[in-house]
């Protein structure tokens, strides 16, 4: 299963007048409660407590208003996703420092830290590797903090900058609030550090159920409670392709018939997700990733391929929507695809590396590696306007909404990784009826999750391929292709 590992870690050239062809984002619609009918009911148990005791007519009274409410209490959660990323860049940036990164073994120390410091327990005297991290640590959250006093035009400092000032009301151009910023970071730094020792005890929990299927069950909701994070990075990209390669051998998917898909929470790489890298312009990369391999595979045909993503994070859709526009006006797309060489990935996952982008741009001159930033290479891609003029982003909770589709309209392909792994079995269960609500009879759902399945939806699991990216423990998914009973 993806995780972070450190911290354990599309038509402005409308090509052709597509009978699908949107060139501007569709307007989501929330679940009906018919549809949540049959799950309000099967979950009986499992529902939010504030629908829990209700009757059915209660709950149908009142569902336009706890939709809405529930898809504002949910879009909240993005706040503490990007508190979370903002940890990452503290412990693994390089933007804004030239303190050393913090490797793998030193997260583990300050993990034990700020377990001692939860539970009151007296430390006792440092070591001198503990001094030297306390160092570190200490600098980059000096340095952190000037650089939001002063963030010139590094996006990931102005963003941060504007989440202080906006969500915590700290201000970084005055001593008082640099200290408050300072504090806040040190807790922050705690808090996910003590969420990251409970998500590797509840893994390690499932792994002892000593059954595998139920194992992956458990991990497939490990974020339920977590902040949305937005972090992105190539890999699983890597595990689609080899899940629509096994698909395509196994003729589920035929050459040349996908030509709608969405890409449900394809995330921006703020911190790259595997190793917190800073050190290029966020970027975006499942969309492009996706064509690439449709491409490839044959399945789809160039020029006859529209791509919508579906995020509810305005900065995810801000940023997709002003590459899909500097498209339009002839801009390229360049993406930078960092490779860990400690990481030590596999063969298969070295080659999706280097022909990574070969069936939508050309290779281009990688951004410099800092020099706080060791053992890594980077290829970098040009992507060409008419691939990202094909890619429509729409503003969407797939907990709670979906596209209202006509027939033709829905999409051959939804994919959805690190995504479903942030909601429980009862949210899981309303995505799985919007995701059934906007795909085609005969198409499928790839997600890197176990997903509950229902006699009333025909959506369930056909198949699914395991990709291992490293030697790594857990580092690699389960990609699983869910389509529909056609019994
Ligand atoms: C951790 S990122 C994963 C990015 C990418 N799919 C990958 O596998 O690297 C999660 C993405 O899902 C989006 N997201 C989270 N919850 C969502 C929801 N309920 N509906 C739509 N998008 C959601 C986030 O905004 C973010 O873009």
């Amino acid at each position: 299963m993806h995780q972070r590992y450190l911290l354990l870690t599309v038509f402005s050239v409308f090509l052709s007048t597509s009978l699908f062809g949107k060139a501007t984002a569709r307007k989501a619609s929330y679940i009906p409660y018919d549809d949540a009918q049959p799950i309000l009911q099967a979950l009986i148990d499992d529902l939010p407590s504030e629908l829990q005791g209700k009757s059915s007519d209660e709950i149908k009274a009142d569902w336009s208003t706890w939709v809405a409410r529930r898809d504002a209490e949910i879009r909240r959660r993005l706040i503490q996703g990007d508190e979370d990323s903002l940890v990452n860049v503290l412990l693994f940036g390089t933007s804004f420092t030239k303190q050393p990164r913090i490797t793998g073994k030193q997260v583990i120390l300050l993990s034990r830290a700020a377990i001692q410091k939860g539970i009151g327990t007296s430390l006792t005297a440092p070591s001198a590797e503990e001094s030297k991290l306390d160092e570190i640590l200490k600098g980059r959250i000096d340095d952190l903090v000037k650089g939001l006093a002063a963030p010139d035009n590094n996006e990931r400092l102005l963003f941060a900058r504007q989440l202080m000032v906006t969500q915590k009301g700290y201000n970084p151009g005055a001593t008082a609030g640099r200290d408050q910023i300072k504090k806040y970071l040190l807790s922050s730094l705690d808090r996910v550090l003590t969420e990251q020792v409970g998500y590797a005890k509840a893994v390690e929990a499932a792994r002892l159920l000593g059954d595998s299927r139920e194992e992956f069950y458990e991990r497939s909701k490990l974020y339920r409670n977590r902040g949305l994070s937005l972090d992105t990075s190539l890999l699983p990209d890597f595990a689609i392709e080899e899940a629509l390669k096994t698909m395509k051998a196994q003729g589920l998917l035929k050459e040349g018939s996908i030509r709608h898909i969405a890409i449900v929470g394809p995330g921006l790489d703020f911190t790259d997700k595997q190793e917190g890298y800073d050190f290029y312009p966020q970027q975006s990369i499942q969309p492009f990733a996706a064509i690439d391999s449709l491409l490839r595979l044959r399945l789809s045909l160039p020029g006859n391929l529209q791509v919508e993503t579906l995020d509810l994070s305005p900065r995810v859709n801000d940023h997709l929507s002003r590459a899909k526009r500097l498209a339009q006006r002839g801009r390229e797309y360049v993406v930078q695809l960092p490779r860990s060489l400690q990481a030590q990935w596999k063969a298969g996952a070295v080659q999706y590396w280097e022909r990574f982008g070969d069936q939508i741009g050309v290779s281009a001159r990688p951004v410099a590696i800092p020099a706080e930033v060791s053992d890594v290479k980077v290829r970098a891609v040009r992507i060409k306007p008419t691939v990202v003029s094909r890619i429509t982003p729409a503003d969407l909770n797939i907990v709670l909404q979906r596209l209202e589709l006509a027939p033709a309209e829905r999409f051959d392909l939804i994919i959805a990784t690190n995504i479903l792994i942030y909601y429980d079995a009862f949210e899981q269960s309303l995505a799985m009826s919007n995701v059934q609500a906007m795909l085609r009879p005969d198409g499928f759902l790839l997600a890197n999750n176990a997903l509950p399945e229902f006699p009333f939806l025909p959506l369930h699991a056909v198949g699914y391929v395991t990709v291992v990216y490293s030697d790594r423990p857990n580092d690699g998914e389960h990609i699983v292709w869910y389509g529909q009973k056609t019994d």
